[in-house]
């Protein structure tokens, strides 16, 4: 969506200011009080003394089993922090709190899409996690296992994880509405040897079997010994005998107590697959201590999380935001968090707006994508409810257009709470461009580098640049950041530390005003953003030349109101195809079966050849520009001219 919001942006001139009496009682502004900093620009400037900063922040929020020697050791692309601590996120997720007053607080409260309503105090969860790892651990699963997880927003996801870190395995996440097929190739990347799911969970009304999907997978990962299967149905399940496990059933005997394993801070905590712009899924490494630190600090000072706080991140926990801001970073908090199963506008689009009056929701963190939904059912649903328990909102995914921004400030927020629009990425861990609930927002700025954290944007000669798109460059490592690719070193490097000499590329175009604002405006890269999920375009070409009938695919992003990014693609049939409506049914379906439903593209086009260069690489700029009305440029240099006209007048 790039270009087309960059007139928009650059013409926001409104400034929102918040209101005194709120910023007094930020975290943020007692912990200026307590060092002695007035302002917003000393509290940056204190930031940039990183190692002090770190060190100062990390004492509020973690316990380690053994202090670390050394903040952070740099060596360019590794970097390794609170080096020699002896550490498990687990200690200040769970069993620091079961020993504490908020043993009876509650955790997680759970509404499944029916209706259902679950209370979890951070004793019972205690409780369920060293069951679920007691049981593992009978089953052979060790420290630096690698347990895959395909599971729906339901409790027992958070449990898994948490029982896979206790005990030092490593987990493996993948959204619940990825396919068979896409959990397959991220369950063997990862050679997972346990794997985790339920029998079926509710979507829009209806069932959704999700062992039946992993049973599909489970036919093609060698390295899988077990199948532990959470009861979320009464529904019957495709089973077998000696491979699946019923999870009620092997924890029944196990003992509630299970010893949290002390490992290096630096060990890893999780791989999340990630697109990139190859055809293949990267899987993005993250390590128990730093990943602690930064997610902790960043929800404790952006969303301001204070003990009486009800949080709700109506994200999904398969995706990064999930896993830092549904499931670690609230935990370390202490924080009561909702978990909603559903659909949001399902039975009616004031689902959301019912669930914060019921629970009163203090803080709501979504994506642009959501609003722009609720935008277009209209105010008359927010408005049947009371919404004044709010007091912050968040949006992250994608860049948020001023007039959703506006829409969620007036409709959701009464004009009386800040929004924080939180930058980061799968690779970050956590928030890194974000503003802080005293910042003077500006609608579609996610504002600055965080205090301790920073950011710059570089032209191609690494020079920084102001008021003119560039390339968005992080040039400190941070303690959240990704420890690698799993088994891929070279990409590692490749992707994001070659364009710029040990500075951290991430792959967005950006724009820095004379404040200092960063304005995001969206992938540089063949990634696509569609509703604040990333799909690369070569994984949605890949899926679509699987099919037999197809010889080529090419795959580009057009803007949407809604989703931001809508999935084009332009198909060479092989010669004996016939191009028929049916086909690119199929055509559709096919993708939904090799990746999911989100990756299924909008619009099928089919054309005789699609533009190349002369090496074959496939020229997805000139055909964006050309489906898009705009000036292809020269298109000379290309090995085949002639397919830009066809994809203007493609069928
Ligand atoms: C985009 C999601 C604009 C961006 C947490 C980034 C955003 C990619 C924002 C990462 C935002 C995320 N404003 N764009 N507030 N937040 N993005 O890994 O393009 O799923 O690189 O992590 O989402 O997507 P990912």
């Amino acid at each position: 969506m790039a270009e087309e919001n960059i007139a928009v942006l650059l013409d926001e001139k409104r400034v929102f200011k918040p209101k005194e009496e709120f910023v007094n009682q930020t975290n943020v502004k007692q912990w200026m009080d307590k060092h002695n900093i007035k302002n917003l620009d000393e509290l940056y400037k204190k930031g940039e003394n990183w190692e002090w900063f770190w060190e100062e922040i990390s004492k509020d929020l973690v316990e380690w089993y053994k202090p670390y020697d050394k903040v952070v050791e740099w060596n360019p692309p590794y970097a390794k922090w609170f080096v020699g601590a002896q550490y498990n996120i687990v200690h200040d997720a769970l069993d620091k709190h079961a020993k504490s007053w908020r043993k009876n607080k509650v955790a997680f409260i759970f509404e499944g899409e029916p209706g259902d309503v679950q209370k979890w105090t951070y004793n019972d969860l205690y409780i369920e996690v060293n069951k679920l790892a007691n049981a593992m651990k009978k089953l052979g699963v060790k420290k630096g296992d690698r347990v895959g997880i395909y599971m729906p927003m339901i409790v027992e996801l958070p449990i898994a994880m948490l029982a896979c870190a206790k005990i030092g395995a490593i987990h493996s996440v993948v959204f619940s509405g990825f396919s068979a097929n896409a959990f397959r190739d991220r369950v063997n990347d990862s050679e997972a040897k346990l794997v985790i799911t339920c029998d079926a969970f509710w979507r829009r009304g209806k069932k959704v079997y999700l062992k039946e999907q992993a049973d599909v997978a489970l036919e093609e990962t060698p390295s899988v010994q077990h199948v532990i299967v959470c009861k979320r149905t009464e529904d019957a399940v495709p089973w077998t005998k000696g491979r699946d496990l019923w999870w009620n059933e092997i924890i029944k005997d196990m003992s509630k107590e299970c010893e949290t394993e002390r490992l290096d801070a630096d060990d890893p905590l999780f791989f999340l697959y990630t697109s990139g712009t190859t055809g293949k899924p990267k899987g993005i490494i993250h390590t128990h201590g730093g990943y602690a630190v930064g997610t902790a600090y960043t929800l404790k000072w952006v969303f301001d999380m204070k003990d009486e706080d009800i949080w709700w991140c109506a994200a999904d926990i398969g995706w990064i935001t999930g896993h830092s801001y549904i499931v670690y970073a609230p935990l370390i908090l202490g924080a009561t968090s909702v978990i909603y199963e559903g659909a949001p506008d399902w039975l009616q689009p004031d689902r959301w707006w019912d669930i914060i009056e019921k629970y009163n929701v203090t803080t709501l963190y979504t994506s642009p994508t959501s609003i722009r939904l609720f935008m277009r059912y209209g105010e008359k649903w927010p408005q049947k409810h009371d919404l004044s328990s709010l007091r912050l909102l968040g949006s992250v995914g994608e860049p948020i257009n001023p007039e959703a921004w506006m829409w969620y400030y007036k409709h959701i927020g009464s004009e009386n709470c800040p929004i924080m629009d939180t930058w980061w990425q799968t690779e970050t861990g956590h928030f890194y461009i974000s503003p802080l609930p005293l910042t003077p927002l500006k609608p579609g700025s996610a504002t600055k580098a965080l205090p301790g954290l920073s950011a710059e944007v570089y032209n191609e000669k690494a020079e920084p640049v102001q008021n003119a798109g560039g390339n968005l460059v992080l040039t400190h490592p941070w303690p959240g950041m990704l420890r690698g690719i799993y088994k891929n070193p070279e990409r590692y490097q490749e992707t994001y530390w070659s364009k710029f000499k040990s500075i951290y590329l991430a792959g967005d175009v950006t724009r820095k005003d004379d404040d200092g604002f960063f304005w995001i405006q969206g992938r540089a890269d063949d990634v696509l953003n569609v509703s604040g999920h990333r799909i690369g375009n070569s994984e949605v070409e890949s899926a679509l030349v699987s099919h037999p009938m197809v010889a080529e695919a090419a795959v580009i992003g057009k803007p949407h109101e809604l989703k931001g990014e809508s999935i084009v693609s332009y198909v060479v049939l092989k010669e004996d195809a016939d191009p028929t409506e049916e086909l690119r049914k199929a055509l559709w379906a096919h993708v939904g079966t090799e990746m999911g439903k989100i990756a299924r593209p909008d619009e099928i086009w089919f054309v005789h050849d699609v533009p190349k260069t002369r090496s074959g690489k496939i020229m997805r700029r000139v055909i964006r520009a050309k489906a898009l009305g705009k000036d292809t440029g020269d298109t000379s240099t290309l090995a085949n001219p002639e397919a830009v006209d066809e994809i203007g007048n493609a069928k």
